[in-house]
């Protein structure tokens, strides 16, 4: 008899490997310029289903907050459309320098900090967003306690993250074990209830074309944690699909 499905683990995965994604090196390295950054990002090109950074968008002006803070916003492409869409006090903080300077170079308010020691005053803020960025914090409850802390009561973190099994079809071509991130669709709805009153999730999938193996390597060399295994990429026999399974959350703060 099949197992019954863990509620915690939709997509059915199991764990293996932890992943380096919050070593404070790796990330320094890794966000000290936009070329792995943007590498991944080409693959989104062609995404065939929801995609997942318009449900964030959307998602952020239905709480119509006049006041946003971004955390790692890479290189600000949703603050930009933040304000064009008429949010007037966008403030946003990464720890890389490079992405601060890009984000500015839209016109947008931006500072070097690290989310885990906020510069701005408690309650300062109606709602906080942050995108594919909580993995990479060693202290995780440190970066929710402050994000919690600049929040105004009622006001919210929306946060967007990957699952254990987001690109499984690629990963497991090279790797037969699964990646535990430090903050998933998986685990992050506890991580997030230790801090906030109401948590919602809302998991999206898509489908994600690689051309050719060649495609599928370069994709993988662009991995802050697992470019190594590019070399293990054997040849294919046409295009790969794979799945795109991230998750977005709604925190209030009580
Ligand atoms: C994967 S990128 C995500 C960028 C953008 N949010 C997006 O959705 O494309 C992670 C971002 O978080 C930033 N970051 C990582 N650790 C941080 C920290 N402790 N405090 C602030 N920003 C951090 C990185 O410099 C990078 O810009």
């Amino acid at each position: 008899m099949a197992a019954p499905a863990d509620p915690r683990r939709p997509w059915g995965c199991r764990l293996g490997s932890v992943s380096r994604l919050n070593d404070p090196a790796a990330v320094a390295r890794e966000y000290a310029t936009e070329t792995g950054l943007a590498a991944r990002r080409a693959l989104y090109e062609s995404i065939d289903g929801e995609d997942m950074k318009e449900v964030l968008a959307q998602t952020v002006l239905a709480l119509a907050p006049d006041s946003i803070l971004e955390v790692g916003p890479g290189g600000g492409e949703l603050g930009q459309r933040l304000v064009e869409a008429g949010v007037a006090d966008y403030r946003a903080v990464d720890i890389s320098p490079r992405m601060v300077q890009l984000v500015r170079a839209r016109g947008l308010s931006a500072e070097v900090a690290d989310v885990q020691s906020l510069p701005f005053a408690d309650g300062r803020f109606d709602c906080v967003v942050a995108a594919w960025m909580l993995y990479h914090l060693p202290d995780l409850d440190r970066g929710l306690a402050e994000m919690t802390r600049v929040l105004r009561p009622g006001g919210s973190l929306v946060a967007v993250t990957n699952s254990e099994r987001h690109l499984s079809e690629l990963w497991s071509l090279v790797d037969e074990q699964r990646w535990e991130l430090p903050f998933s669709a998986e685990n992050g709805e506890a991580a997030l209830a230790r801090h906030f009153g109401a948590v919602s999730a809302r998991r999206v999938e898509a489908w994600l074309t690689l051309a050719d193996a060649e495609a599928a390597r370069d994709y993988m060399s662009a991995s802050p944690s697992r470019g190594h295994l590019a070399a293990r990429m054997p040849a294919l026999a046409g295009p790969l699909r794979v799945g795109s399974r991230t998750c977005l959350f709604v925190a209030t703060k009580r």
